[in-house]
């Protein structure tokens, strides 16, 4: 998924077709309807990290009818004025301190580098502003709760990637597993990998890794449908000790480019996820038109495969004792895209709806990330603290 050549026309398409949908929809709100006579309340969103990932950001917040772009930021200033030039932002900086000093707003959108977002969210946080943040949100579990306490305790909203639970295929999957459909579940496996980007040290550094760049989203997807996690065990290892970074040279790596991660989700329930930036992908970097599973769930009475990725589900197929056969189930999309993220908080915002994905579970499955890292240090088995409202149906 990550973005080298991003196509914003699709992206645009789909997107419209989403705001129309969710513009119907939110005629229907009391909230709107009270506030705004007729006009859509905007969001006034600044974006800070002008890099790839803006790229699919920047066109979906752009073509929303809940925000209002007001500032982009980075500390390369010529990627902040590209990014302002193209989708015509009135204010650019290079620092949050003078994003915060500056025109403002009430959303920060948080597009930084993995390592910069536990201390860029505080300080918004801290300045009143509402987040949505890049996965992940903080990377120790204290910072991330910290997060969570001080956005209560200033009112203010926080949220974070993926928006996996969004995608119509994983709220089929939530509700046929809601209905018994595999009867009881026993176990789950989902997988995740490229050959690793070529564009940012980062991924590659202390903090960074394969596990919150690719295995957040299968993480959040497991726990999303199985459940919060009580405990973990896991492997991690550095595959491949260097990388050629384009404009930057030889890098070390010094954080798992390679993971295995067993989840307990308590009755029983075992899951498994496993992620790394050495996988050779027929389908690309990208990993597009995958057709096959890349998620699987089964239980007494059934299996249930997710086709393609998580973040962009091309299907989901379903065998039961009365019908052996997978069956494909071809789930419309509704304008589901993953970088919709953001787009998804500022809607809410403005119309008082609740999303579906939630801070506590984004802080859960950072959790999980650290305690496989302590698993493989310790060689133990780790247990988990954190849990959050599950489960995860529309
Ligand atoms: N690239 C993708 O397609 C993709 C997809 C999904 C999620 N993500 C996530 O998005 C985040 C960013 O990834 P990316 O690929 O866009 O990286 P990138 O290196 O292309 O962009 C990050 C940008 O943030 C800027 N930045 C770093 N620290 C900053 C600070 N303190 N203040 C202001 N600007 C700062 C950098 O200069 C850079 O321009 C990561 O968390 C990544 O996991 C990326």
């Amino acid at each position: 998924m990550n973005s080298q050549n991003p196509s914003p026309s699709a992206a645009t398409h789909s997107t419209r077709r989403s705001f129309l949908q969710a513009a119907g929809a939110a005629l229907a709100s009391p909230i709107l309807v009270s506030a705004a006579a007729g006009e859509t309340r905007k969001i006034k969103v600044g974006l800070i990290g002008c890099g790839s990932v803006s790229r699919m950001y920047l066109p979906h917040l752009a073509a929303s009818p809940w925000v209002e772009l007001v500032s982009v930021c980075d500390i390369i200033p010529e990627r902040a004025q590209q990014q302002a030039d193209r989708f015509k932002v009135p204010h650019q900086y290079a620092s949050l301190d003078q994003m915060l000093a500056g025109a403002s707003f009430e959303l920060l959108v948080n597009t930084t580098d993995m390592q910069e977002h536990g201390r860029l969210n505080r300080q918004a946080i801290m300045a009143g502003k509402n987040v949505w943040s890049e996965k992940p949100m903080a990377t120790t579990v204290a910072d991330a709760q910290e997060l969570l306490d001080l956005a209560k305790t200033k009112g203010v909203r926080l949220w974070g990637a993926p928006t996996v639970v969004n995608s119509p295929a994983f709220q089929f999957m939530a509700k046929t597993l809601a209905a018994g459909g595999l009867g009881r579940v026993a176990a789950a496996h989902a997988h995740y990998g490229h050959e690793g980007p070529n564009w940012a040290a980062f991924f590659y550094q202390k903090n960074g890794g394969s596990l919150p760049d690719l295995g957040v989203y299968n993480l959040t997807t497991l726990t999303g449908l199985l459940g919060p996690a009580k405990s973990v065990v896991a492997m991690t290892s550095i595959v491949t000790p260097t990388r050629e970074i384009t404009g930057r040279g030889t890098v070390e790596v010094t954080e798992e480019d390679n993971a295995m991660i067993l989840l307990d989700h308590g009755q029983g329930v075992i899951s498994h996820i496993q992620c790394g930036f050495n996988y050779f992908n027929p389908h690309g970097h990208e990993g597009r038109n995958e057709q096959r599973h890349t998620l699987s769930i089964v239980g007494t009475q059934g299996a249930m495969g997710l086709v393609g990725y998580d973040w962009e589900p091309g299907g989901v197929e379903l065998a039961t004792p009365q019908n052996p056969e997978f069956k494909r189930f071809a789930i419309e999309q509704n304008g589901y895209r993953w970088e919709e993220g953001a787009s998804v908080a500022a809607e809410c915002l403005a119309t008082g709806r609740e999303p579906l994905f939630t801070a506590g579970h984004a802080v859960h499955v950072c959790e999980i990330m650290i305690a496989a890292r302590e698993s493989q240090a310790s060689g133990r088995r780790i247990p988990l603290q954190t849990t959050f409202q599950w489960p995860v149906v529309s």
